[in-house]
């Protein structure tokens, strides 16, 4: 069996309603290992650096001010085919579009504040994965 990572952030609203524990749970139970985890917040630079893919986009400065606005929890999430797996665990981006049980279903407020952010491709869970994470903090 391969083992792949993805890296999540609880997103500031969902940090702030007591989300986490049961955000946590449905990861453990769907048989992810937590690699690394942190709780912490982003400054506005460093929101715009992790999001920067996204800087042509309208919602761009929205999404900056959201993620810089409260604390977060990083984490790097390992199981196999790892990206997909929480994609489908977290559901589609607009909560209200997501499937019944997902994260995002449970979780998520509006496609802005919509709970936990996971990566899109091995690549780019590589890159945020080093992001928040050195080596030495990863288990
Ligand atoms: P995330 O998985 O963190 O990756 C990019 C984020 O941009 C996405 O989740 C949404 O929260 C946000 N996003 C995407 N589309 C929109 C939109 N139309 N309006 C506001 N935010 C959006």
């Amino acid at each position: 069996m391969s083992a792949n990572i993805t890296l999540t952030m609880i997103k500031p609203t969902a940090f702030k309603n007591n989300c986490t524990g049961k955000i946590l749970y449905k990861i453990t139970e769907a048989g992810f290992r937590v690699v690394a985890m942190k709780v912490t917040k982003l400054s506005k630079e460093e929101a715009m650096k992790f999001y920067e893919v996204h800087a042509g986009r309208p919602f761009y400065g929205e999404l900056v001010d959201f993620m810089s606005s409260g604390p977060i929890v990083a984490a790097i999430l390992e199981k196999e085919n790892a990206v997909e797996a929480y994609r489908e665990l977290i559901g589609a981006t607009n909560p209200a579009e997501a499937a019944e049980g997902t994260i995002r279903k449970e979780c998520g407020t509006n496609i802005g504040e919509n709970a936990v952010h996971g990566s899109d491709s091995d690549e780019n869970a590589a890159i945020e994965a080093s992001f928040f994470f050195s080596q030495t903090e990863r288990f």
